[in-house]
């Protein structure tokens, strides 16, 4: 499979696999051994998903070492500021039994409607984040869902940029803007919800397309992803599912068929807009 490289070098694999709305033990360690049995190498979870303890148990069952797997976690809302990212992350790497993470998101910006100083508030986390990269306990840092006005404030304090950007991208939500201001600024996206959850899997013109390929409307939307340049976090509890969401490096989408897909109306909002995300929970 295709790896990305990272601004400071490090390759992660060009589709991760999703843990979210995975909480169930056994169906954590059921999940991850057909992951892994299938090719998936970097798992993606969070503090919010209160799975993190589930997926440790997953990867013990497993009888992995350490550099067989690659961990992605984030920081949640209630964990602003320098030293509170640092505690949550220390947290967050004991539950999930290891001394450090390959990728360490911010999971949403301050929003702007709470916080009038949300730039001073992104900007203080930013500054954790960087400590925690610089004491060697996550191989690279990003976030989650911030828009270009968000990175370019965070550019005005940041020392380290972040390396990856990960956001709602699919079919029907490409996100170009976001797109261009990352690749210029050598960050990676990283789609989450690559299907838009689901969302997108009955559009006719996809899967006319799909037909036409003789592939599936799942592997049409991810492939479409990857020709956008981004990378990808697929999840699936499903075995055979998995295997058709990784199989998608063995055909190419022509440009009129890019196009179609680009020109696709509208069918983002699977997420919460980042402007307007609260501190819940
Ligand atoms: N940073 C953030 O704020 C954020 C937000 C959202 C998601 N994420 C990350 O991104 C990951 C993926 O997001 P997502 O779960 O919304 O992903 P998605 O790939 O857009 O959607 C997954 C949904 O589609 C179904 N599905 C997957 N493959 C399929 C296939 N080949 N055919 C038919 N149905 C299929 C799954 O159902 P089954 O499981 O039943 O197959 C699941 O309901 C999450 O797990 C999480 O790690 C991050």
């Amino acid at each position: 499979m295709d790896q990305i490289k990272l601004i400071n070098g490090i390759k992660l694999p060009q589709i991760g696999f999703g843990t979210w709305q995975i909480t169930d033990r056994d169906q954590m360690a059921e999940v991850f051994s057909n992951a892994y049995d299938v090719g998936y190498r970097l798992f993606d979870t969070a503090a919010a998903y209160s799975n993190e303890i589930a997926l440790s148990k997953a990867i013990a069952r497993k009888g992995l070492s350490r550099e067989e797997y690659i961990l992605s976690d984030k920081v949640w809302n209630t964990s602003r500021g320098c030293e509170a990212v640092q505690e949550a992350c220390r947290r967050s790497l004991k539950k999930l039994k290891t001394d450090y993470f390959d990728l360490y998101l911010i999971h949403w910006p301050a929003s702007m409607k709470l916080y009038p100083n949300w730039e001073e508030i992104n900007a203080d986390t930013w500054r954790g984040m960087e400590q925690l990269y610089r004491d060697g306990m996550v191989k690279a840092i990003g976030v989650c869902n911030f828009k270009t006005h968000h990175l370019e404030a965070l550019k005005k304090t940041a020392e380290i940029m972040p390396m990856v950007d990960q956001v709602e991208l699919h079919p029907g939500f490409n996100q170009n803007e976001l797109l261009e201001y990352c690749r210029v600024n050598n960050m990676v996206v990283q789609a989450s919800s690559p299907l838009g959850n689901g969302k997108i899997l009955n559009n006719e013109d996809i899967c006319a397309i799909a037909v036409e390929k003789k592939k599936t409307i799942a592997q049409v939307c991810l492939r479409w992803g990857l020709q956008k340049g981004a990378a990808l976090i697929s999840k699936t509890v499903n075995i055979g599912r998995m295997q058709e969401n990784f199989d998608i490096f063995d055909f190419t989408l022509n440009e009129k068929e890019m196009d179609a897909i680009d020109n696709l109306p509208y069918c983002g909002g699977i997420g919460i807009d980042p402007d307007e995300v609260k501190e819940f929970g």
